[in-house]
């Protein structure tokens, strides 16, 4: 009966410290560093990479306990989920935020916690920079300028007139997400040079595939004479092009309309192999290793830098087929 209880006790108490993460913080007599991820969503072939890239970065056999949030889209989401890894006491939050505003009280509470925040992929507007420790993502302006690069090397590569009248539309991403803000600003300060070149309309398709699709279709209706797709994102240019060919229209290197996208995943170059989208300027979503890289400065007291831009290029259809096999995503 002793030893029952005994073993019962034991038991209880290995219990309680477990509950308590006690046993949490080490492996094979390292430090097991607890990382919690908050995660835009699963919105786009890119999210989905990005996500993949953390997942296989952060495994516990490399020594790390890693919890992701999906916040489907949703800034509100985001900040309760950074408040629960506070709460949960990790040793390092990593925040891919939805769009740039409203982030210093919650950010405020995890700096008052001791707990380092790194931002990756999208910005947060903020006038405190003390509020994170490192952000590592795109340059999304630059993207915005590359775009116009692409399209004026896709319509030279059509046999486009320079100076021929052309009607443009945008399918913007999530609004008030720095890839939307960059690439829009972007592209709109960098086409200025072109006064042939009109803007006809501009609409979120919040990277989503099938909002792309419906935001394409309600431009085809009201603009007959579109010549230009700019998709911010790869899954809207595939809506977009869904929506082009149920219009009974054409598009990419020969077709009537001429598409450029950003992001660049393995589809896309699916896309321009089949010759549908013309140009897709990159944007890298493999930040795994480069946040984990990042932790293990901090681990080590090393400082690191504040800001770092991932280096990015462009694609083009002709040379799709060649570069497909090369593509980690
Ligand atoms: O922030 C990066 C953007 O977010 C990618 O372009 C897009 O596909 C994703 O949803």
């Amino acid at each position: 009966m002793r030893m029952f209880k005994k073993t019962l006790v034991f038991i209880l108490t290995f219990m309680m410290l477990a509950s308590l993460g006690v046993f949490a913080k080490t492996t094979n007599g390292k430090k097991q560093i607890y990382v919690g991820f908050v995660q835009v969503g699963a919105e786009s072939d890119w999210r989905m990479a990005n996500t993949k890239s953390m997942q296989q970065t952060f495994t516990a056999a490399k020594g790390y306990k890693f919890e992701m949030v999906d916040a489907q889209q949703k800034t509100d989401k985001q900040i309760a989920a950074i408040r629960d890894f506070i709460q949960k006491d990790v040793d390092y939050i990593v925040l891919a935020p939805n769009t740039e505003a409203g982030w210093d009280t919650v950010l405020g509470e995890a700096k008052a916690a001791g707990i380092p925040v790194i931002i990756v992929d999208r910005m947060i507007k903020t006038n405190d920079k003390s509020l994170y420790t490192a952000w590592v993502g795109s340059n999304f302006k630059k993207e915005g300028y590359d775009a116009v690069t692409a399209l004026e090397n896709a319509l030279k590569a059509k046999g486009v007139a320079a100076n021929k009248q052309l009607n443009i539309v945008t399918l913007q991403g999530t609004m008030g997400s720095s890839a939307q803000i960059g690439r829009t600003e972007g592209f709109a300060e960098k086409m200025k040079a072109h006064k042939n070149w009109k803007l006809l309309g501009k609409q979120s398709g919040d990277f989503t595939e099938e909002k792309g699709q419906e935001v394409m279709e309600s431009f085809l209706k009201s603009y007959p004479d579109i010549n230009v797709v700019i998709a911010e994102n790869d899954n809207m240019a595939f809506g977009a092009i869904k929506a082009i060919k149920a219009a009974g229209k054409t598009c990419g290197p020969k077709g009537d309309i001429t598409v450029i996208s950003f992001d660049a995943v393995h589809a896309a170059f699916e896309a321009m192999i089949k010759g549908d989208i013309d140009a897709d300027v990159e944007c890298n979503p493999l930040h795994g290793p480069r946040v984990e890289g990042l932790i293990k400065a901090l681990e080590n007291k090393q400082s690191v830098n504040k800001t770092a831009y991932v280096t990015e290029g462009t694609f083009y259809a002709k040379d799709a087929a060649k570069i497909i096999k090369k593509r980690a995503y």
